[in-house]
């Protein structure tokens, strides 16, 4: 099996930093045990593992369709290499102005128009980096740069022996948690960071992220976190302090709307005096 340090398409969060660890993690697992992505993304994790343990069931959470990106890959390449010949005269990495600009569009709108489209893979080739389009409206609007790639996208074996399923990660999680020996891996989508390039445009909130904790009791995992989550700081006080319990609980709250220029937010008083 053909090892891929990185996923195979762009994706925005996947784990390639931590492939070794993650490798060390899946050979220390005894026999028969089943790994389970419950935050799927790229399928790197999946990947590695499997690779690490060809031996073991590994089931990976495509909630994203990412496998369905993969599946196109030869269109992407032909759309890319169709694009190259337009791009040739503007200098890698700089902004592609008239009458270059209304080209691709064009070019890009025949794709879009006879088929599917892979708009992260196409984003990441010709948008400023971290920029992403969703579709053709969105694409034809934006400033377009030369980052276009010189070889074609190669996803082979990727995905070999690993179960590919896409659902709600509670959902998931129910169906193995009393399986024997599963290894849960959570990646969610990380507290206080952009999750627009995600399928799940619904917004995380805080008790969001505080659900994937239950999947933490009683169960062998791999969490991943960022610094610029406070989560785990969270977790190690309520630990601290477990008699806290909800202090706001049977008080009346009391909103009041703010909104102006860059302003939309709710201030909160919390009263529990009587
Ligand atoms: C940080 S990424 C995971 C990256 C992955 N570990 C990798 O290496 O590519 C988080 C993923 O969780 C997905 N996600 C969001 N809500 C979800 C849900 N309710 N159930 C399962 N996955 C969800 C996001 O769409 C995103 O693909």
């Amino acid at each position: 099996m053909k090892k891929f340090v990185s996923a195979p398409l762009p994706f925005q969060g996947q784990k390639r930093r931590f492939i070794r660890q993650i490798e060390e993690m899946a050979k220390q697992q005894k026999k028969g045990a089943v790994f389970v992505d419950l935050f799927g993304g790229s399928g790197l994790v999946s990947h590695t593992i499997k690779r690490a343990r060809p031996d073991c069931r590994v089931v990976y959470n495509d909630y994203d369709h990412y496998s369905e990106r993969l599946e196109h890959i030869g269109r992407t390449n032909e759309m890319l290499a169709s694009l190259r010949p337009l791009v040739a005269t503007v200098p890698h990495k700089m902004r592609i102005d008239e009458p270059v600009r209304s080209q691709v569009v064009e070019e890009v709108k025949r794709w879009h128009e006879s088929g599917y489209v892979d708009w992260f893979s196409i984003s990441s080739n010709l948008h400023f980096t971290m920029n992403y389009s969703h579709n053709y409206e969105e694409f034809s609007k934006q400033t377009l740069y030369n980052r276009v790639r010189q070889d074609d996208y190669n996803a082979d074996g990727y995905l070999e022996g690993v179960e590919v399923v896409s659902m709600d990660y509670r959902r998931l999680f129910d169906q193995f948690r009393l399986v024997p020996d599963v290894v849960f891996i959570l990646d969610p989508p990380y507290l206080s960071t952009d999750c627009g390039t995600y399928k799940s445009d619904n917004y995380w909130r805080l008790s969001d992220y505080l659900d994937v904790l239950k999947c933490l009791q009683r169960t062998r995992f791999v969490y991943f976190t960022s610094s610029k989550s406070t989560i785990v700081e969270l977790a190690d006080w309520m630990g601290r302090n477990p008699a806290v319990g909800n202090p706001f609980e049977g008080a009346r709250v009391v909103r009041h709307h703010v909104s102006g220029q860059a302003l939309n937010y709710d201030d909160i008083m919390l009263v529990k005096a009587a």
